[in-house]
Protein backbone atom coordinates (compact mmCIF):
# COMPACT_ATOMS: atom_id res chain seq x y z
CA UNK A 1 0.00 0.00 0.00
CA UNK A 2 0.93 3.18 -0.62
CA UNK A 3 1.24 5.65 2.23
CA UNK A 4 2.37 9.26 2.52
CA UNK A 5 3.27 11.40 5.82
CA UNK A 6 2.72 14.86 5.93
CA UNK A 7 4.98 16.68 9.09
CA UNK A 8 8.23 14.07 8.63
CA UNK A 9 10.37 17.10 10.00
CA UNK A 10 8.56 16.51 13.29
CA UNK A 11 8.43 13.47 16.48
CA UNK A 12 5.63 12.00 15.54
CA UNK A 13 6.20 12.17 11.56
CA UNK A 14 9.74 10.57 12.31
CA UNK A 15 8.35 7.87 14.86
CA UNK A 16 5.88 6.90 11.71
CA UNK A 17 8.52 6.48 9.18
CA UNK A 18 10.41 4.40 11.96
CA UNK A 19 7.59 2.14 12.27
CA UNK A 20 6.52 2.03 8.62
CA UNK A 21 9.98 2.20 6.92
CA UNK A 22 10.82 -1.47 6.79
CA UNK A 23 7.21 -2.69 5.91
CA UNK A 24 7.49 -4.62 3.15
CA UNK A 25 3.56 -4.14 2.62
CA UNK A 26 4.29 -0.32 2.99
CA UNK A 27 5.70 2.15 0.23
CA UNK A 28 6.29 5.71 1.49
CA UNK A 29 5.13 7.57 -1.14
CA UNK A 30 5.76 11.31 0.13
CA UNK A 31 7.37 12.51 3.30
CA UNK A 32 6.77 15.82 3.78
CA UNK A 33 8.65 19.11 5.98
CA UNK A 34 8.22 22.37 4.63
CA UNK A 35 11.61 22.89 6.64
CA UNK A 36 13.85 20.49 5.49
CA UNK A 37 12.27 20.47 1.51
CA UNK A 38 14.64 18.98 -0.69
CA UNK A 39 16.82 17.08 1.99
CA UNK A 40 17.54 13.82 2.44
CA UNK A 41 15.77 12.12 5.35
CA UNK A 42 18.98 11.38 6.78
CA UNK A 43 19.58 15.05 7.32
CA UNK A 44 16.99 15.92 9.58
CA UNK A 45 17.05 12.77 11.57
CA UNK A 46 20.15 10.37 11.04
CA UNK A 47 18.44 7.42 12.62
CA UNK A 48 15.71 7.45 9.57
CA UNK A 49 19.12 7.64 7.39
CA UNK A 50 18.52 4.09 5.96
CA UNK A 51 15.60 4.66 4.63
CA UNK A 52 17.08 6.81 1.66
CA UNK A 53 13.59 9.26 0.97
CA UNK A 54 13.97 12.32 0.40
CA UNK A 55 11.77 14.91 2.02
CA UNK A 56 8.69 16.77 0.03
CA UNK A 57 8.00 20.19 0.23
CA UNK A 58 4.77 19.85 -0.48
CA UNK A 59 1.94 16.62 -0.53
CA UNK A 60 1.62 16.60 -4.39
CA UNK A 61 0.50 13.07 -5.38
CA UNK A 62 -2.40 12.66 -2.76
CA UNK A 63 -4.62 10.57 -5.02
CA UNK A 64 -1.98 8.52 -5.34
CA UNK A 65 -1.68 7.33 -1.81
CA UNK A 66 -3.64 4.46 0.17
CA UNK A 67 -3.41 6.21 3.44
CA UNK A 68 -1.95 10.00 4.79
CA UNK A 69 -0.75 10.88 8.25
CA UNK A 70 -1.21 14.06 9.24
CA UNK A 71 1.19 14.65 12.01
CA UNK A 72 0.67 18.36 12.34
CA UNK A 73 -0.09 21.19 14.81
CA UNK A 74 -3.91 21.31 14.99
CA UNK A 75 -5.67 23.65 12.25
CA UNK A 76 -2.92 23.10 9.67
CA UNK A 77 -4.54 19.73 9.91
CA UNK A 78 -7.75 20.24 9.59
CA UNK A 79 -7.31 22.26 6.44
CA UNK A 80 -4.94 19.80 5.05
CA UNK A 81 -7.56 16.78 6.23
CA UNK A 82 -10.03 18.34 3.82
CA UNK A 83 -8.38 19.05 1.08
CA UNK A 84 -7.05 15.68 0.78
CA UNK A 85 -11.12 14.16 1.34
CA UNK A 86 -12.30 16.82 -1.36
CA UNK A 87 -9.64 16.02 -4.11
CA UNK A 88 -8.70 12.28 -3.48
CA UNK A 89 -12.15 10.62 -1.87
CA UNK A 90 -10.71 7.30 -1.79
CA UNK A 91 -8.09 8.25 0.39
CA UNK A 92 -8.01 7.75 4.38
CA UNK A 93 -6.52 10.26 6.50
CA UNK A 94 -5.35 9.61 9.76
CA UNK A 95 -4.83 13.29 11.35
CA UNK A 96 -2.33 13.12 14.85
CA UNK A 97 -3.58 16.37 15.95
CA UNK A 98 -6.63 16.97 17.98
CA UNK A 99 -8.51 18.81 15.18
CA UNK A 100 -11.17 15.47 14.70
CA UNK A 101 -11.16 14.05 18.46
CA UNK A 102 -13.81 16.57 20.28
CA UNK A 103 -17.45 15.69 19.17
CA UNK A 104 -18.89 19.11 20.07
CA UNK A 105 -17.45 21.65 17.63
CA UNK A 106 -18.17 24.04 20.35
CA UNK A 107 -16.08 22.05 23.56
CA UNK A 108 -13.42 21.96 19.95
CA UNK A 109 -13.99 26.19 19.35
CA UNK A 110 -13.37 26.67 23.30
CA UNK A 111 -9.79 24.84 23.62
CA UNK A 112 -8.35 25.32 20.19
CA UNK A 113 -10.30 28.28 18.42
CA UNK A 114 -12.61 28.22 15.15
CA UNK A 115 -12.61 25.22 13.70
CA UNK A 116 -11.42 24.85 10.03
CA UNK A 117 -13.17 21.95 8.93
CA UNK A 118 -15.93 21.49 11.63
CA UNK A 119 -18.53 19.72 9.00
CA UNK A 120 -16.00 16.89 9.31
CA UNK A 121 -16.28 15.90 13.06
CA UNK A 122 -18.96 13.78 12.80
CA UNK A 123 -17.54 11.47 10.25
CA UNK A 124 -14.43 11.16 12.24
CA UNK A 125 -14.20 8.12 14.11
CA UNK A 126 -11.31 8.33 17.75
CA UNK A 127 -9.08 5.79 16.48
CA UNK A 128 -9.14 4.22 19.88
CA UNK A 129 -8.83 0.62 19.18
CA UNK A 130 -9.41 -0.48 22.51
CA UNK A 131 -12.76 1.24 22.84
CA UNK A 132 -14.02 2.02 19.15
CA UNK A 133 -12.78 -1.11 16.74
CA UNK A 134 -15.67 -1.78 15.45
CA UNK A 135 -15.70 1.83 13.99
CA UNK A 136 -12.23 1.16 12.71
CA UNK A 137 -12.80 -0.90 9.52
CA UNK A 138 -12.50 -0.20 5.74
CA UNK A 139 -15.19 1.84 5.03
CA UNK A 140 -13.91 4.53 7.22
CA UNK A 141 -12.22 7.50 5.91
CA UNK A 142 -11.07 9.42 8.92
CA UNK A 143 -9.33 8.43 11.71
CA UNK A 144 -8.49 11.37 14.67
CA UNK A 145 -5.87 9.48 16.62
CA UNK A 146 -6.01 9.90 20.11
CA UNK A 147 -3.85 12.50 22.57
CA UNK A 148 -0.92 10.47 24.21
CA UNK A 149 -2.15 11.55 27.87
CA UNK A 150 -6.36 10.64 26.71
CA UNK A 151 -5.00 6.76 25.88
CA UNK A 152 -2.72 6.63 28.64
CA UNK A 153 -5.13 7.33 31.07
CA UNK A 154 -8.61 6.39 29.38
CA UNK A 155 -7.28 3.08 28.82
CA UNK A 156 -6.59 2.63 32.47
CA UNK A 157 -9.84 4.16 33.76
CA UNK A 158 -12.61 2.69 30.76
CA UNK A 159 -13.03 -1.12 32.32
CA UNK A 160 -13.93 0.35 35.81
CA UNK A 161 -16.90 2.46 34.19
CA UNK A 162 -17.71 -0.03 31.45
CA UNK A 163 -20.70 -1.66 31.75
CA UNK A 164 -19.45 -4.07 29.10
CA UNK A 165 -18.24 -7.46 31.94
CA UNK A 166 -20.54 -6.09 34.85
CA UNK A 167 -21.69 -3.02 36.99
CA UNK A 168 -19.33 0.10 37.28
CA UNK A 169 -17.39 0.09 40.22
CA UNK A 170 -15.76 3.72 40.74
CA UNK A 171 -17.75 6.69 41.01
CA UNK A 172 -18.19 8.93 37.83
CA UNK A 173 -15.41 11.63 39.85
CA UNK A 174 -11.77 10.85 38.65
CA UNK A 175 -8.50 12.08 38.88
CA UNK A 176 -5.44 12.20 37.05
CA UNK A 177 -1.97 13.01 37.51
CA UNK A 178 0.02 12.58 34.38
CA UNK A 179 3.66 12.32 33.75
CA UNK A 180 5.48 13.09 29.99
CA UNK A 181 8.60 13.19 28.64
CA UNK A 182 9.83 16.36 26.69
CA UNK A 183 9.42 15.07 23.34
CA UNK A 184 5.46 15.39 23.97
CA UNK A 185 6.18 18.74 23.53
CA UNK A 186 7.22 18.41 19.74
CA UNK A 187 10.87 19.17 18.46
CA UNK A 188 10.24 22.78 18.46
CA UNK A 189 12.54 24.96 20.29
CA UNK A 190 11.08 26.21 23.63
CA UNK A 191 12.92 27.91 26.67
CA UNK A 192 11.59 25.44 29.50
CA UNK A 193 12.62 22.24 27.79
CA UNK A 194 16.40 23.50 27.30
CA UNK A 195 18.29 20.94 29.46
CA UNK A 196 20.07 23.19 31.34
CA UNK A 197 16.16 24.02 32.35
CA UNK A 198 14.26 20.85 32.16
CA UNK A 199 17.10 18.25 33.63
CA UNK A 200 16.92 17.25 37.18
CA UNK A 201 13.88 19.40 37.46
CA UNK A 202 10.28 18.54 37.36
CA UNK A 203 6.62 20.68 37.00
CA UNK A 204 3.20 20.54 36.79
CA UNK A 205 1.56 22.32 34.12
CA UNK A 206 -2.33 22.96 32.72
CA UNK A 207 -3.38 23.93 36.51
CA UNK A 208 -6.62 25.83 35.16
CA UNK A 209 -7.42 22.95 32.66
CA UNK A 210 -5.60 21.76 29.46
CA UNK A 211 -6.67 20.80 26.28
CA UNK A 212 -6.51 16.87 26.98
CA UNK A 213 -9.20 17.42 29.67
CA UNK A 214 -12.30 17.64 27.32
CA UNK A 215 -10.76 14.56 25.35
CA UNK A 216 -10.94 12.05 28.43
CA UNK A 217 -13.83 13.46 29.99
CA UNK A 218 -15.43 12.60 26.11
CA UNK A 219 -13.97 9.13 25.98
CA UNK A 220 -14.44 8.45 29.96
CA UNK A 221 -18.13 10.00 29.76
CA UNK A 222 -18.98 8.10 26.50
CA UNK A 223 -17.33 4.99 28.25
CA UNK A 224 -19.99 5.53 31.55
CA UNK A 225 -23.35 7.07 29.57
CA UNK A 226 -23.31 9.73 31.29
CA UNK A 227 -20.87 12.81 32.30
CA UNK A 228 -17.65 11.70 34.15
CA UNK A 229 -16.14 14.73 36.35
CA UNK A 230 -12.43 14.93 35.63
CA UNK A 231 -9.55 16.50 37.45
CA UNK A 232 -6.42 16.22 35.32
CA UNK A 233 -2.78 17.49 36.22
CA UNK A 234 -0.05 16.60 33.45
CA UNK A 235 3.54 17.28 34.48
CA UNK A 236 6.66 17.59 32.45
CA UNK A 237 9.58 15.18 33.11
CA UNK A 238 13.21 14.78 32.24
CA UNK A 239 12.90 11.83 30.01
CA UNK A 240 13.02 12.17 26.34
CA UNK A 241 10.44 9.41 25.69
CA UNK A 242 8.09 7.81 27.95
CA UNK A 243 4.25 8.66 30.25
CA UNK A 244 3.03 7.21 33.11
CA UNK A 245 -0.68 8.63 34.36
CA UNK A 246 -1.54 7.61 38.18
CA UNK A 247 -5.32 8.19 38.26
CA UNK A 248 -7.74 7.92 41.25
CA UNK A 249 -11.67 7.06 41.90
CA UNK A 250 -13.81 6.57 44.57
CA UNK A 251 -15.33 2.88 44.61
CA UNK A 252 -18.51 2.05 44.62
CA UNK A 253 -20.61 1.22 48.35
CA UNK A 254 -21.44 -1.57 45.95
CA UNK A 255 -17.86 -3.08 45.58
CA UNK A 256 -16.46 -2.21 48.89
CA UNK A 257 -19.02 -4.19 50.03
CA UNK A 258 -18.07 -7.35 48.60
CA UNK A 259 -14.56 -7.83 49.29
CA UNK A 260 -13.23 -8.32 53.34
CA UNK A 261 -9.66 -7.58 52.48
CA UNK A 262 -7.50 -5.48 50.13
CA UNK A 263 -5.70 -8.15 48.59
CA UNK A 264 -8.95 -9.89 47.28
CA UNK A 265 -10.64 -6.92 46.06
CA UNK A 266 -7.38 -6.02 44.33
CA UNK A 267 -6.60 -9.60 42.60
CA UNK A 268 -10.33 -9.29 41.50
CA UNK A 269 -9.77 -5.78 39.68
CA UNK A 270 -6.78 -7.12 37.81
CA UNK A 271 -8.67 -10.11 36.84
CA UNK A 272 -11.83 -7.88 35.38
CA UNK A 273 -8.98 -5.80 33.73
CA UNK A 274 -7.27 -8.99 31.95
CA UNK A 275 -10.79 -9.88 30.97
CA UNK A 276 -12.03 -6.83 29.99
CA UNK A 277 -8.43 -6.30 27.95
CA UNK A 278 -8.71 -10.05 26.60
CA UNK A 279 -8.44 -9.29 23.28
CA UNK A 280 -6.20 -6.53 23.04
CA UNK A 281 -3.43 -6.93 22.04
CA UNK A 282 -1.04 -4.20 22.84
CA UNK A 283 -2.81 -3.96 26.45
CA UNK A 284 -0.73 -5.74 29.14
CA UNK A 285 -2.25 -5.90 32.81
CA UNK A 286 0.93 -6.23 35.34
CA UNK A 287 1.11 -6.87 39.39
CA UNK A 288 3.46 -3.93 39.55
CA UNK A 289 3.67 -0.06 38.96
CA UNK A 290 5.25 0.11 35.35
CA UNK A 291 7.94 1.48 34.41
CA UNK A 292 8.46 3.88 31.37
CA UNK A 293 11.39 2.19 30.05
CA UNK A 294 9.52 -1.25 29.87
CA UNK A 295 7.35 -0.05 26.81
CA UNK A 296 9.41 2.58 25.37
CA UNK A 297 9.81 2.32 21.90
CA UNK A 298 7.08 -0.16 21.63
CA UNK A 299 2.95 -0.13 21.02
CA UNK A 300 2.61 -1.90 24.69
CA UNK A 301 0.69 0.01 27.32
CA UNK A 302 1.17 -1.51 30.64
CA UNK A 303 -1.45 -1.04 33.51
CA UNK A 304 -1.66 -1.83 37.05
CA UNK A 305 -4.90 -1.77 38.80
CA UNK A 306 -4.46 -1.31 42.49
CA UNK A 307 -7.54 -1.21 45.25
CA UNK A 308 -7.20 0.87 48.83
CA UNK A 309 -9.93 -0.18 50.62
CA UNK A 310 -9.29 1.82 53.82
CA UNK A 311 -9.55 4.71 51.61
CA UNK A 312 -12.38 3.17 49.57
CA UNK A 313 -10.11 4.38 46.38
CA UNK A 314 -9.27 2.55 42.52
CA UNK A 315 -5.63 3.39 42.11
CA UNK A 316 -4.57 2.85 38.55
CA UNK A 317 -0.84 3.01 37.46
CA UNK A 318 -0.85 3.05 33.19
CA UNK A 319 2.77 3.39 31.44
CA UNK A 320 3.16 3.92 27.61
CA UNK A 321 5.59 5.49 24.80
CA UNK A 322 4.34 9.13 24.37
CA UNK A 323 5.54 8.31 20.53
CA UNK A 324 5.00 4.95 19.90
CA UNK A 325 0.99 3.99 21.68
CA UNK A 326 0.64 7.80 22.15
CA UNK A 327 1.14 8.81 18.70
CA UNK A 328 3.06 6.94 16.21
CA UNK A 329 1.95 3.25 16.91
CA UNK A 330 -1.43 3.74 17.56
CA UNK A 331 -1.63 5.64 14.16
CA UNK A 332 -0.12 2.22 12.44
CA UNK A 333 -2.78 0.30 14.85
CA UNK A 334 -5.44 1.85 12.83
CA UNK A 335 -4.01 2.04 9.81
CA UNK A 336 -3.85 -1.73 9.98
CA UNK A 337 -7.34 -1.71 10.76
CA UNK A 338 -8.86 0.95 8.27
CA UNK A 339 -6.87 -1.74 5.65
CA UNK A 340 -8.17 -4.77 7.00
CA UNK A 341 -5.00 -6.23 8.16
CA UNK A 342 -3.92 -7.94 10.99
CA UNK A 343 -3.81 -5.02 13.70
CA UNK A 344 -0.17 -6.37 14.99
CA UNK A 345 1.36 -6.06 12.01
CA UNK A 346 4.56 -4.18 11.82
CA UNK A 347 4.09 -3.47 15.86
CA UNK A 348 5.06 -6.79 17.34
CA UNK A 349 8.50 -4.96 18.50
CA UNK A 350 9.19 -5.44 22.52
CA UNK A 351 10.36 -2.61 24.92
CA UNK A 352 14.00 -1.56 24.80
CA UNK A 353 15.55 -2.09 28.00
CA UNK A 354 17.28 -1.03 29.89
N1 LIG B 1 4.79 14.57 20.43
C1 LIG B 1 3.89 13.71 20.93
O1 LIG B 1 4.18 12.92 21.85
C2 LIG B 1 2.50 13.68 20.35
C3 LIG B 1 1.63 12.66 20.77
C4 LIG B 1 0.34 12.60 20.25
C5 LIG B 1 -0.06 13.54 19.32
N2 LIG B 1 0.78 14.54 18.94
C6 LIG B 1 0.31 15.50 17.94
O2 LIG B 1 0.94 15.20 16.70
C7 LIG B 1 1.14 16.41 15.95
C8 LIG B 1 2.64 16.53 15.62
O3 LIG B 1 3.34 16.59 16.86
P1 LIG B 1 4.93 16.61 16.94
O4 LIG B 1 5.26 16.36 18.36
O5 LIG B 1 5.51 15.76 15.88
O6 LIG B 1 5.24 18.14 16.61
P2 LIG B 1 6.57 18.78 16.03
O7 LIG B 1 7.73 17.95 16.38
O8 LIG B 1 6.54 20.20 16.47
O9 LIG B 1 6.35 18.72 14.45
C9 LIG B 1 5.35 19.47 13.81
C10 LIG B 1 5.41 19.21 12.31
O10 LIG B 1 4.42 20.03 11.68
C11 LIG B 1 5.02 20.82 10.64
N3 LIG B 1 4.34 22.12 10.64
C12 LIG B 1 4.36 23.05 11.62
N4 LIG B 1 3.52 24.07 11.32
C13 LIG B 1 2.96 23.77 10.12
C14 LIG B 1 2.02 24.41 9.29
N5 LIG B 1 1.46 25.58 9.63
N6 LIG B 1 1.68 23.82 8.12
C15 LIG B 1 2.23 22.64 7.77
N7 LIG B 1 3.14 21.99 8.53
C16 LIG B 1 3.48 22.53 9.69
C17 LIG B 1 6.48 20.89 11.00
O11 LIG B 1 7.22 20.89 9.82
P3 LIG B 1 7.96 22.12 9.16
O12 LIG B 1 8.35 23.06 10.26
O13 LIG B 1 9.09 21.47 8.47
O14 LIG B 1 6.93 22.68 8.28
C18 LIG B 1 6.73 19.55 11.68
O15 LIG B 1 6.98 18.54 10.72
C19 LIG B 1 0.63 17.56 16.83
O16 LIG B 1 -0.69 17.88 16.46
C20 LIG B 1 0.66 16.95 18.23
O17 LIG B 1 -0.27 17.56 19.11
C21 LIG B 1 2.07 14.62 19.44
Amino acid sequence: MKVSIVGITGYVGAELARLLGRRPDVELLEVVGRSAAGQPIGKVFPNLAPLKLTVAGELERMTEADVIFLALPHHASAETAAEILEKSPTTKVIDMSADFRLKDRATYEKWYGPHPAAYLLLEAVYGLPELYRDQINPQTRLIANPGCYPTCSTLGLAPALSSKLGKPFIEPDVIVDALSGTSGAGRGLKQNLHFSEMTESTAAYGLEGHRHLPEIAQTLTDVYGSPVDVIFTPHLVPLSRGMLATSYARLTDDFVATYKTQAEATQAVRQYYRDFYANDPFVVIVDESPYTKQVAGSNYIYICPTINLSSRRLVVVSALDNLTKGAGGEGVQNMNLLMGLPETTGLDMLGLYP
